[in-house]
């Protein structure tokens, strides 16, 4: 079916359509928050409570349902209304969208033009709900000042073009509760008059690309698991072609990698192989993915590798990070064709103001941002924004990073997510993650773990089928990974297969692989000593990855902490290297 093409016009108190959205009234006009649509009751239940929300907003039958489980407990509630789907069955206090639009039919337009003009900049537009790493979410109010003002100047930042020059189209895909979704998909939308696309609700199973080649928006925000996914689809394309055409895609890449390289490092000039590689190769690419057209690819809201810009870049597709958070309304820094560094995340977005906050001997300390982008507070939680905006009004990231010569932010880790070993050395382990992901190409989802203890472990999971319906990973091994198993001589088609009979091969592949990785560790106490495989791969439905697929820790070590306390069990148990002895 046709994605639908919904054109936004929104007041600043319009309702907006999140998948579950609740908004409790403050000064006469409404005040949003999103819930996810993956939120159990329980969790729908502490958003609507904690911003004693008197209204409802629920897609469809199925997201009524968890409300209806909860709605006793939550006092301030006047009303539920459904959107998307007609309604089952009455019930008091619940109306259908149309009934709900016509309780407004007798208000007269001077009254809600009153309610408009009662807004002030300075007043809470939004609630966005962060759960940070660890502790309960955490209301963060941003104002239509933050909000507007933000908006406006990452517009500009990225160079959007305003409607009434050239239309900019946009595919929305990612939760609207979540900043990000919610500042491109609403807030830029209507700033630049932006033309926006929903997404099938299944687009982060497999069905996004093929939206994207309908719509062949001019702007996309991938989180950095749509771009891996995208990457895996093509590899695998490519696998099957013929020996003439792998070789002219490896030819292109090599041409593509190395003159973006150097344009990145201020070359301007196209070489002919370029040219025709261009022509052979990247255009073909660019519109088999849907993104002929777009000149703004960005990637934000969590780390992506090194290996999948390369990919990318290589294919002539510059993917530009972005760096951000909730309580910066979003956007804080962000790269630019003309100021493209790989790795960085960029520079501050105008008016935005970074200092690195008690820097090492190397430069690297905690990122502090300033600027009107900076939100207003959490809701009721005067203790923890003191903890976030300090008495100079710096917002503390939490991130850890550092500024080269030319003001490009590197991100080198978070400090809540720095692994302090029993021998006190703090250890980033997204890089070693990425390198074992990247070593070994079965590997899905890889956790590094060893907070306080002896040694590093991890905790590893293996690439399988999801099934379409309810995003569970299930026990089949994709064809990438059956293809991987094959070349190793193994016959292996499941997961439970390969961790039921230890698979000899698959065994020793993965060890080979850490053993790489351990290789090129900084120090001994950076070597993974032992690991694990454990049956399920990590998933939103799981809960082990949040909304924009990135890595919850704490659930993880919550969900398995038998396999952890396994790792440690015996303190003289054999390290990695003993055991690629013993194979
Ligand atoms: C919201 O949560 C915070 C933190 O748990 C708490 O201090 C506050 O009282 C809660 N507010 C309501 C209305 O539940
Ligand atoms: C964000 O908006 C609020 C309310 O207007 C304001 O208090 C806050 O200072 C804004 N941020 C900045 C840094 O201007």
């Amino acid at each position: 079916p046709m994605p639908q093409k919904r054109q936004l016009c929104l007041s600043s108190n319009s309702v907006f359509c999140f998948s579950v959205l609740v908004f409790f009234l403050f000064f006469c006009s409404g005040v949003a928050a999103g819930i996810y649509t993956t939120n159990s009751p329980e969790a729908c239940r502490y958003v609507a409570e904690n911003c004693s929300a008197n209204v409802l907003v629920v897609e469809n039958h199925k997201q009524l349902q968890k409300i209806l489980e909860i709605q006793h407990k939550l006092p301030h509630l006047k009303a539920i209304i459904q959107y998307g789907e007609e309604l089952k069955e009455k019930r008091p206090n619940l109306y259908s969208w149309s009934e709900f639009m016509d309780l407004g039919k007798d208000v007269p337009d001077t009254q809600l033009r009153e309610i408009i003009e009662s807004q002030k900049p300075n007043q809470c537009c939004t609630l966005i709900y962060t759960s940070g790493t660890t502790g309960q979410p955490k209301g963060v109010m941003l104002s239509h000042d933050n909000l507007t003002w933000t908006a406006l100047a990452a517009g500009r930042c990225i160079m959007l073009t305003d409607a009434t020059e050239q239309q900019e189209l946009l595919v929305s895909y990612l939760p609207l509760s979540h900043i990000a979704a919610q500042m491109a998909d609403i807030w830029l939308a209507v700033t630049f008059g932006v033309q926006v696309f929903f997404a099938q609700p299944d687009a982060l199973k497999g069905t996004l690309v093929d939206t994207l080649r309908e719509v062949r928006p001019t702007a996309f925000l991938g989180v950095p698991r749509v771009w891996e996914k995208i990457e895996e689809k093509m590899k695998s394309v490519g696998a099957k072609s013929s020996a003439f055409r792998k070789k002219v895609a490896s030819w292109a890449k090599g041409v593509g990698l190395q003159t973006n390289l150097k344009r990145m490092n201020g070359y301007s000039e196209v070489p002919v192989n370029f040219r025709i590689a261009r022509h052979l190769v990247y255009k073909k690419v660019r519109k088999a993915i849907g993104l002929d057209r777009c000149t703004k690819c960005y990637t934000g809201a969590a780390p992506i590798t090194r290996e999948t810009l390369e990919f990318f870049l290589s294919l002539n597709i510059p993917v530009f990070e972005l760096y951000g958070m909730s309580e910066s309304s979003g956007p804080h820094t962000a790269s630019l064709p003309h100021a493209f560094k790989l790795t960085s995340c960029g520079k501050e977005v105008a008016g935005c103001r970074t200092l690195i906050y008690k820097p090492d001997g190397e430069g690297n300390g905690e990122i502090c941002f300033s600027g009107r982008h900076i939100f207003m507070g959490y809701l009721n939680m005067e203790e923890k924004t003191k903890e976030a905006i300090d008495e100079e009004g710096w917002l503390h990231s939490g991130d850890l990073g550092k500024q080269d010569k030319d003001g490009f932010l590197y991100i080198t880790g978070r400090i809540k997510e720095l692994i302090i070993t029993a021998g006190g050395e703090n250890i980033p382990p997204v890089p070693i993650e990425d390198a074992v992901k990247n070593a070994i190409p079965i590997i899905s989802n890889a956790m590094l773990v060893g907070d306080k203890a002896k040694f590093l472990a991890m905790l590893l999971t293996l690439k399988c089928n999801v099934d379409v319906g309810t995003g569970e990973p299930g026990d089949d091994l994709t064809p990438e990974a059956i293809e991987y198993c094959q070349k190793l001589g193994s016959k292996a088609t499941k997961v439970s297969e390969i961790i039921n009979s230890k698979d000899k091969a698959i065994y020793a592949a993965i060890q080979k692989g850490i053993l790489a990785v351990n290789e090129g560790a900084v120090s001994n106490a950076q070597k993974v000593q032992k690991w694990v495989l454990l049956e399920k791969d990590f998933s939103l439905a799981g809960g082990e990855l949040g909304p924009t697929m990135k890595l919850k820790r704490p659930v993880v070590a919550q969900k398995y902490k038998d396999q952890i306390a396994q790792f440690y069990m015996d303190a003289d148990t054999p390290t990695t290297t003993e055991n690629a002895l013993q194979q």
